[in-house]
């Protein structure tokens, strides 16, 4: 696997393999590589003869009080991961790479940004929409593979890449969960023992809400009791529990047609997100 830093080289790859007629898949990240990544990985090989993962812990999706500065971060090990599952490059790009100096463009982003994420992580999703636009923009990629645990974002790029008539198609692939159930993610590398422990009360939680709205309950009732059961659990905090239609995102009192139902929640310093479709 060959890594990359800059824009030049990626450009030159990806054109060569166009020109020999073949297809590019890429998969974003921002680094410490886990088995819901490498599933990513995964579905690029299936739908492409390339595959380009991007590790770029992107700054314009941090707010100043988040965990930017104590990201997780294995380059070594990420590149192992991504030898092993064959993927064909590496674009590792500095921040510099990817903002040059006189980069002014920022995107505001409404429609399926709002609410939920939106409201607690302003943000966030205008700074996912503006790096991987210009992650698709600067590799020409064909197809984009993204990871169902962040449903909202996976909302948000389609959106992004449908608007402003991106090049690309975006695949999703359903989340990884661990044995337990607790959706893997880069984050939980910050949860204790104890943490872990309770974690996967967020899986059991948003797990009740759709056996509750299949037995005909209202989304209130059943996002009540599951924010009161992760209480129980030791959550500190429950930003939401909600459900949002799987294909506009919009709210819906019941299961009227296919949903997804989504949970937000702190356990001591750690926000927890996860969601199931239902
Ligand atoms: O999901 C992530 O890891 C990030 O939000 C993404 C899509 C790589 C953009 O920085």
């Amino acid at each position: 696997m060959r890594v990359v830093r800059d824009a030049a080289s990626l450009k030159a790859a990806v054109a060569a393999w166009h020109a020999a007629g073949e297809r590019v898949a890429l998969v974003p990240t921002m680094g410490y590589l886990h088995e819901g990544h490498l599933a990513l990985v995964a579905r690029g090989r299936e739908l492409a003869q390339r595959v380009v993962a991007t590790i770029f812990v992107n700054p314009t999706q941090f707010a100043p009080h988040e965990d930017l500065g104590r990201y997780p971060r294995d380059e070594a090990g990420d590149i192992a991961k991504l030898e092993a599952a064959g993927c064909d490059l590496l674009f590792a790009p500095s921040v510099e790479v990817m903002y040059p100096p006189g980069f002014a463009t920022r995107i505001s982003m409404g429609g399926p940004a709002e609410g939920l994420e939106g409201t607690h992580r302003p943000q966030m999703f205008g700074g996912v929409a503006l790096v991987c636009s210009r992650l698709f923009g600067l590799s020409g990629a064909d197809v984009a593979v993204f990871g169902e645990k962040d449903w909202q974002q996976v909302m948000v790029v389609r959106r992004v890449a449908a608007d402003l008539a991106l090049p690309i198609e975006i695949v999703t692939v359903p989340t990884v969960r661990a044995a337990d159930g607790l959706a893997l993610s880069s984050r939980n590398a910050y949860l204790d023992a104890e943490a872990r422990a309770k974690a996967v009360a967020m899986y059991q939680a948003l797990s009740h809400v759709a056996e509750r709205l299949k037995a005909g309950a209202t989304a209130a009732e059943a996002c009540g009791e599951a924010e009161a059961r992760l209480g129980e659990a030791g959550f500190r905090q429950v930003d939401y529990v909600a459900l949002r239609s799987e294909d506009g995102f919009e709210e819906m009192s019941g299961l009227a047609k296919p949903g997804r139902v989504l949970g937000a929640a702190w356990l001591g310093q750690v926000r927890l997100i996860d969601n199931l479709p239902v």
